[in-house]
């Protein structure tokens, strides 16, 4: 059984990591997709899909962006039941107590400006033909929309707002479009912060990167992106139908650890 036959979605960030897995999974559930990301070199890494994929070069920071992502989305499948707001930034963990006023200033701006702005952005571009469809938005949170220490402050203030959007959206949105999030743990991705964070943040190796994320959830996991994709294929199935403004925490456990 596929669950998702006859679905169109659209998903931001989809050239690499959650987003990604999030277009693979979804294709082969049946769904034609488009992806939409800021890196083109990223989106021409994906493998042909024939007539189920097509992407769009996009900066989700720009409404005009959006609307051409679900401009083409609607000339190429002719409708979407699917909006996945994934794209989004980190903050490498920076504390509050060690950055400068200048810099906070600039990674504010631009965190904010991707991963709630572009939340926003994304959902009213294509919230007409959603409508239209009875369909359903799925929003990449965080761990860090409940917890602290899933980031810094930047990305952790971002993703509690995240949450309220779900919260807001689900409410102002039914009856017609479901709004539901999936809220993954640390996983095995090349998520990037912001150019003044660059110098700051101390790059980590994919093994060591694995260590720690397994040292800190009870399942003892480090998530890759693949992890996390049948929440969404849930979220976005007619098997969720009566869920909406909830969120799916595919995190190893965080919520019992009991620290
Ligand atoms: N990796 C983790 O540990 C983790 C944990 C929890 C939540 N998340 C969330 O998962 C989502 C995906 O991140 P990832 O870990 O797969 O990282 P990633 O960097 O591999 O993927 C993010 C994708 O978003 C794209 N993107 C960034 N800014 C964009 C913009 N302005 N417009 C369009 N596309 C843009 C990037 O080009 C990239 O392809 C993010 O919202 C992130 O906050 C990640």
């Amino acid at each position: 059984m596929q669950w998702l036959s006859g679905k169109v979605a659209l998903v931001t960030g989809g050239g690499r990591g959650i987003g990604r897995a999030v277009v693979e999974r979804f294709i082969a559930e049946g769904a034609r997709v488009c992806a939409m990301d800021l890196q083109g070199e990223d989106l021409a890494t994906l493998p042909s899909h024939g007539d189920q994929l097509v992407t769009v070069v996009g900066d989700v920071r720009v409404y005009a962006d959006n609307e051409r992502a679900v401009r083409q989305c609607l000339a190429t499948f002719t409708k979407l039941d699917i909006f996945v707001a994934n794209a989004g930034i980190f903050d490498g963990f920076s504390r509050l107590d060690t950055i400068s006023p200048s810099t906070l200033e600039e990674v504010y701006k631009q965190i904010f400006d991707v991963n709630v702005k572009g939340m926003l952005f994304g959902v009213k571009a294509a919230l007409e033909p959603l409508k239209s469809s009875h369909g359903s938005v799925i929003a990449t949170l965080s761990q860090a929309s409940f917890y602290p220490d899933g980031g810094g402050v930047v990305y952790t203030a971002s993703k509690h707002a995240g949450l309220g959007l779900v919260r807001q959206l689900a409410f102002e949105c039914a009856p017609l479009v479901r709004v539901n999030g999936v809220a993954p743990g640390g996983t095995i991705t090349q998520l990037t912060v912001p150019q003044p964070l660059e110098n700051m943040v101390k790059p980590m190796g994919t093994e060591e990167k694995r260590k720690r994320i397994q040292s800190r959830n009870p399942l003892q996991i480090a998530q890759d992106p693949e992890d996390h994709a049948a929440a969404y294929v849930y979220l976005a199935s007619n098997q969720s139908r009566a869920v909406t403004g909830e969120v799916i925490r595919s995190d190893g456990g965080l919520g019992v650890r009991g620290l």
